[in-house]
């Protein structure tokens, strides 16, 4: 590979690093975005080259696409059930391993598919690692029927959590709104810090007509950091399978 950014050269080599942890006969979670994209192309290579026999689910059509592009065969998550092992990108990840996602439209399927893993690994590069959430804009999927109701109930929400914000932004694409592969719509906050994580996801999500947000409490255990110079850097959750191994 050539002419690759420094940014690219962090994402591409913590997108092979993850997939270095992918093992013959693996039920396999894909992510979505431009660092998910890295770890497709990198993931394809390695089951040419060794023959492995994995089942994939896609957190995404446009990751689907570039699958079945690069010889991946994509199934349905109903048809393989359960995960070994997602490999996903990030918007912002803090210490504990908490993430914002959905900066690619793809939150909801991204988190059913990461819930449905026995382990979320993440790959980024080092511009994603923050010490508090919520610089990055956080999506919040809602359904289309009744958009404007529910926008005033997450501004309510935001209020009554004190949480400095500027206006809620519905996501647009070529000057129309974004539509998810779910068909809703995409609500972006743009918060300043999220110190209650916890606390917003759950009030969000309790709001008719939020169908998720992009919110990723407690779900990784291990973040890949690529570095412009090629190296990584693994970070772990403390209390997670891979802090303690
Ligand atoms: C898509 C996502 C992506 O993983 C996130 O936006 C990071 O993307 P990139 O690797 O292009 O920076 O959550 O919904």
């Amino acid at each position: 590979m050539t002419d690759l950014s420094p940014e690219d050269i962090a994402k591409n080599a913590a997108a092979e690093a993850a997939v270095a942890l992918v093992e013959d006969g693996m039920r396999l979670g894909l992510g979505t975005g431009s660092t998910a994209a890295f770890m497709v192309r990198r993931l394809a290579e390695r089951v040419q080259a060794e023959g492995l026999a994995l089942r994939c689910a896609a957190t995404s059509q446009q990751t689907a696409d570039l699958a079945e592009a690069q010889g991946l065969r994509i199934e349905t998550l109903d048809e393989i059930a359960w995960l070994d092992l997602t490999l996903d990108g990030a918007d912002e990840i803090d210490p504990d391993l908490n993430l914002i996602k959905g900066g690619g439209g793809a939150l909801l399927r991204e988190k059913i598919v990461a819930r449905a893993s026995d382990r979320m690994v993440v790959m980024a590069d080092g511009s994603k690692v923050v010490e508090t959430l919520g610089a990055f804009h956080l999506p919040v999927e809602v359904i289309g029927f009744g958009w404007q109701s529910t926008k005033a109930l997450i501004q309510r929400t935001l209020d009554r959590q004190e949480l400095e914000h500027r206006p809620i932004l519905l996501r647009q694409r070529d000057d129309q709104p974004f539509i998810t592969d779910e068909g809703n719509l995409i609500l972006d906050l743009a918060l300043e810090e999220i110190h209650d994580a916890a606390r917003l996801a759950a009030a969000l999500n309790a709001i008719p007509g939020v169908v998720e947000n992009g919110l990723f409490l407690k779900m990784c255990g291990l973040a890949i950091i690529g570095r412009p110079d090629g190296s990584v850097v693994e970070l772990t959750a403390e209390g997670s399978a891979e802090a303690e191994a």
